[in-house]
């Protein structure tokens, strides 16, 4: 109710601010400039521009508290099960038995179940709804269009549980294994502390990080030519992923989460894979 009343409002204050133009609905596709690509197991499903998205499925504001912006924030949005619905066909519940993976432009890369994804409550932000054009992110001062992945129910603002990519490129249907098999420490026993370490680098780490070059691009890819255990003191890998800014002003967030034995863990995964080496990008 209150967001069909609040938009034809603000688009009107956009719109009629911004040009002398009358007709709000070119105005209004002007305003969402980008688009999003759709993929199954590597393929191109489909491209849909946010513009053509805003026309079919009517943007509603929905308010958040966001751990980005450490701040409550109202954004100009569409729930995401229309637009899987739209991209991928068949219905909601069987988009919830598939994997998912979340790319941003900078190869931010965020694998998510499609029972995370669709629980409810996600939506693709197009806009800030008070600030037009997005208001930037942190010191750094991001923008997170075109688009940014926002939930907006009560427990859904911790980004460990309900990650937030900005910039948001692409939407694939694909398996963690079949999309990352480099990285698993394949042979390792499954209670061992590298399959361990493993399970914690794929929730938590692989979004930035790559591991004999299958993962996140924001981060230094850890395996490959060297593993990071070949040439940092395993004692300041510890020290670097628990607490990054006590070594540089950087990207990396500190992960206090983490007690001994999960460094441990990822510390073991590291080893494993430096004996598991896999670099399409080699020089001979
Ligand atoms: C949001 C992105 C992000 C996440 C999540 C992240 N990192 Fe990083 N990491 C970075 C960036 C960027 C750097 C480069 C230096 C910096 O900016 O601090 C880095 C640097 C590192 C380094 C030091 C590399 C070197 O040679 O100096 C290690 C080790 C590391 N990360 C491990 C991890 C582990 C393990 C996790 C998961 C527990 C993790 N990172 C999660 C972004 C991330």
């Amino acid at each position: 109710m209150r967001a069909a009343v609040l938009l034809p409002l603000l688009a009107c204050l956009v719109a009629c601010g911004a040009s002398e133009s009358h007709e709000p609905e070119a105005s209004n596709e002007a305003r969402y400039e980008g688009s999003l690509v759709f993929r199954r197991h590597g393929d191109e499903v489909a491209s849909l521009s946010l513009a053509e998205l805003a026309r079919s499925f009517p943007p509603e504001v929905v308010s958040t508290e966001d751990p980005y912006y450490e701040t409550r924030k109202r954004f100009v949005a569409i729930p995401i099960e229309p637009i899987l619905t739209r991209a991928f066909g068949g219905d909601v519940e069987a988009l919830r038995r598939e994997s998912f993976v979340l790319k941003a432009l900078d190869g931010y890369a965020v694998p998510m179940s499609g029972e995370r994804l669709l629980e409810g409550g996600a939506h693709v932000a197009l806009d800030d709804a008070d600030v037009p054009g997005f208001a930037p992110i942190g010191p750094q001062r991001v923008s997170p269009a075109p688009a940014y992945l926002v939930w907006t129910r009560v427990g859904q603002s911790s980004l460990e549980t309900h990650p937030r990519p900005w910039q948001l490129a692409s939407i694939e249907i694909a398996s963690f294994e079949a999309l990352y098999p480099h990285t698993v420490p394949t042979g390792e026993p499954e209670d061992s502390p590298a399959t361990r370490g493993f399970a914690l680098f794929a929730g938590e780490c692989i979004r930035c990080h790559a591991i004999n070059r299958e993962g996140g691009r924001v981060g230094p890819e850890l395996n490959v030519p060297q593993s990071i255990v070949e040439y940092r003191p395993e004692a300041q890998i510890r020290a670097y992923i628990r607490n990054p800014l006590t070594f540089r002003y950087g990207a990396m967030p500190p992960h206090p989460n983490l007690g001994d034995r999960d460094l441990d863990d990822l510390v073991a995964y590291f080893h494993a894979m430096s004996t598991r080496k896999h670099d399409p990008d080699a020089t001979p």
